[in-house]
């Protein structure tokens, strides 16, 4: 990735890279159940745009200033898709959010059933804390580093992160009445796995303890706006290019920024979070923002 493209193309070569070392993230000597893996790879291999992955990458090659990090970045990569994947089947799950389709597709528990479904999330979840420590045995990271992403990741997926967003969540269906009971939510049950994305990625290129900061500051406004605009989206945006249902929101419902403060509200707000998450990365003195600025700017357009 070193010749400049533009941030569309850019994050599709993101999303081969990952897509390609998915497919072998599992070592071809362990005993899985044929089934298991096919429910893992229904769900890993259905598409989805990558972002949490092409965040690792982008902030890694924003401290370092050129695409030497990326190798050792592409084990925690995956890692991260992993986790966002188990999410997105135990988000479905006809006991959390009941939804049919992702991806452009059936939900994994319409086409391998609940149990199936709980399980391979379940094996994803685990299998990521397999693939950090690959990142060290390549030599790409040293030992130390792979144990701060562990350590991270353990923390910002798990009950304090992004499992105690989606208990609030869950349990903050109908009886949310403030803004910042909502962005409690917002913040744990999506800004979390993005602040790890972009903090492993700085880890990973060698960023400094402030810059670490400032990454994980633009983690939670780019999460927050990203959690908004999925809110908006459910609201008035295509079944076709989403992938899945709109309205699931308002079918369970939620409680979203759209029902509290409006549709125009909500939009501004995504603007306005997207412009302090750029404040942070300037601020950093990174090698090469770039890439960070435009994914920013990216999301703020996105339709799906
Ligand atoms: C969906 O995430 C769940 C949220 C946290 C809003 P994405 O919109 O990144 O889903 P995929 O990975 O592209 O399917
Ligand atoms: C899901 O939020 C967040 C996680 C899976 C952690 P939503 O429930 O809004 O996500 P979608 O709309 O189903 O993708
Ligand atoms: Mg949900
Ligand atoms: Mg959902
Ligand atoms: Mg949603």
């Amino acid at each position: 990735m070193s010749e400049r493209s533009a941030i569309k193309p850019y994050l599709k070569q993101c999303a081969e890279l990952i897509e390609a070392s998915l497919k072998q993230s599992i070592p071809s000597d362990w005993d899985v159940p044929d089934k298991l893996k096919e429910a893992m790879f229904y769900s890993l291999e259905a598409g989805g745009k990558r972002l949490r992955p092409a965040f690792i990458l982008s902030a890694a090659e924003a401290v370092q200033g050129k695409r030497e990090a990326l190798e050792a970045a592409i084990p925690v990569a995956c890692s991260v898709e992993y986790i966002h994947t188990y999410s997105l089947i135990h988000d479905d799950l006809p006991a959390m959010d009941n939804d049919d389709f992702r991806r452009g597709k059936p939900t994994n528990h319409k086409v391998f059933g609940e149990a199936m479904a709980i399980l391979a999330g379940d094996a994803l979840l685990t299998h990521a804390f397999h693939l950090i420590p690959q990142a060290a045995r390549r030599g790409g990271i040293d030992a130390e580093t792979a144990l701060a992403i562990v350590e991270d990741l353990a923390k910002l997926a798990g009950a304090p992160g992004m499992v105690g967003g989606q208990v609030a969540d869950m349990l903050g269906e109908q009886g949310i009445t403030s803004i910042s009971e909502l962005e409690y939510i917002h913040l744990h049950k999506t800004s979390d796995l993005i602040v790890f994305s972009v903090t492993a990625g700085g880890r990973i290129g060698g960023a400094s303890e402030k810059q670490l900061e400032l990454l994980a500051r633009y983690g939670r406004n780019i999460g927050l706006a990203f959690q908004i605009q999925d809110d908006i989206l459910d609201l008035i945006g295509d079944e076709q290019k989403l992938g899945k249902k709109t309205n699931s929101d308002v079918q369970q419902n939620k409680v979203t920024y759209p029902f509290l403060i409006g549709l125009e509200e909500s939009k501004a707000q995504v603007e306005r979070l997207t412009q302090e998450a750029k404040s942070a990365i300037l601020e950093a003195g990174f090698q090469d923002p770039l890439r960070l600025l435009e994914i920013a700017d990216y999301l703020v357009q996105r339709d799906h």
